[in-house]
């Protein structure tokens, strides 16, 4: 595997195409627009820069990891990648219309991946040219960071396909757990529950989102609380991922926290529009409640 292509260039995307360009692969990075490609990879660029100003790449490093990513317009220019991995958004039709589109061009050998954190591989891979060459590659936020790849197989991939996706998360540095195509996979379909039910707890007046995320940070050794990390990962995509689990297993127990759907319907999704569970328009993030 040598050429990596990417689509959607937002925060995961981004990330991908950093951490395969650091790895050694020549990324094609694509999104929309040219524009929008372009302002991913200046998103890495800064990165890239911080790491160099606390001294953990030299400048040589950073120049060689930019110059493997080429930011391009549309897949069209993507019949050569070895491996083609979709962070787009979080869109059932919209994956369908890019895996449409990358058909025309993917190469007989070459593997198609999505870093969907919910919608299933086995559904997904009917929109593609070869169901046994697709596999779920989820990736975690931020994925420089974050040594976990989950590897989901649908019910056609084949053993090959699983092999090599293995083969390049262990050259990207990252561990590897394989999960079955359940709703939520492995990681979701712990994590949205937590996060569920500390929605449930705040709406029910069983403590402040101070003490909420405190509690479980300091009380369970989590990097973050359980409220940060939803507003970190977004509340929409919370609700989005929750609302799998429930309609997915039809299990009450993943019913949505009223408090969660109202957070999101009042837009209020967290770090990215500025408000969700903490304000984050000063300096420090301030709880609402
Ligand atoms: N991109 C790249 N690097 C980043 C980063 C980003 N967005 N944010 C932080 N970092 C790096 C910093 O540069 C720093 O690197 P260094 O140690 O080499 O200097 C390191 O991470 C630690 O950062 P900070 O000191 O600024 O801050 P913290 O120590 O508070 O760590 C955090 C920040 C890494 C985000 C940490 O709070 C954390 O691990 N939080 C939990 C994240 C998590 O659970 N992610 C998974 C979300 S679930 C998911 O993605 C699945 C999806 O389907 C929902």
């Amino acid at each position: 595997m040598q050429t990596v292509g990417v689509i959607g260039a937002g925060q995961m995307g981004a990330g991908i195409a950093q951490v395969s360009a650091a790895a050694g692969y020549d990324v094609l990075l694509t999104d929309v627009s040219q524009a929008r490609a372009e302002a991913g990879k200046a998103g890495i660029a800064k990165q890239l820069q911080r790491q160099v100003d606390k001294e953990k790449i030299d400048a040589a490093t950073r120049d060689a990891i930019l110059g493997r990513i080429a930011a391009v317009e549309g897949t069209g220019g993507m019949g050569g990648c070895d491996l083609i991995v979709e962070a787009a958004t979080e869109r059932e039709e919209i994956k369908r219309a890019i895996f449409a589109d990358v058909g025309r061009v993917l190469k007989s050998d070459a593997i198609l991946a999505s870093n969907t954190s919910s919608i299933p591989i086995t559904r997904l891979a009917q929109a593609t040219p070869d169901p046994a060459r697709f596999i779920g590659v989820h990736f975690f936020n931020p994925v420089p960071v974050m040594g976990l790849i989950e590897i989901i197989r649908g019910l056609a991939t084949s053993d090959a396909t699983v092999a090599a996706i293995e083969a390049y998360a262990t050259t990207l540095g990252k561990q590897v757990v394989r999960a079955n195509d359940a709703p939520g996979f492995i990681v979701n379909r712990v994590l949205m529950p937590f996060i569920n039910e500390a929605v449930f707890a705040l709406g029910e007046g069983v403590a402040t989102i101070r003490d909420i995320d405190l509690g479980c940070q300091l009380g369970l050794n989590h990097p973050m609380g359980p409220l940060t990390l939803a507003d970190f990962i977004g509340l929409d995509t919370c609700l989005e991922i929750t609302r799998v689990l429930f309609e997915g297993t039809g299990d009450p127990k993943f019913r949505p926290a009223p408090l969660l759907v109202k957070y999101v319907e009042a837009g209020w999704y967290g770090r990215k529009t500025g408000r969700g569970f903490y304000d984050y328009s000063g300096s420090e993030p301030v709880p609402t409640r």
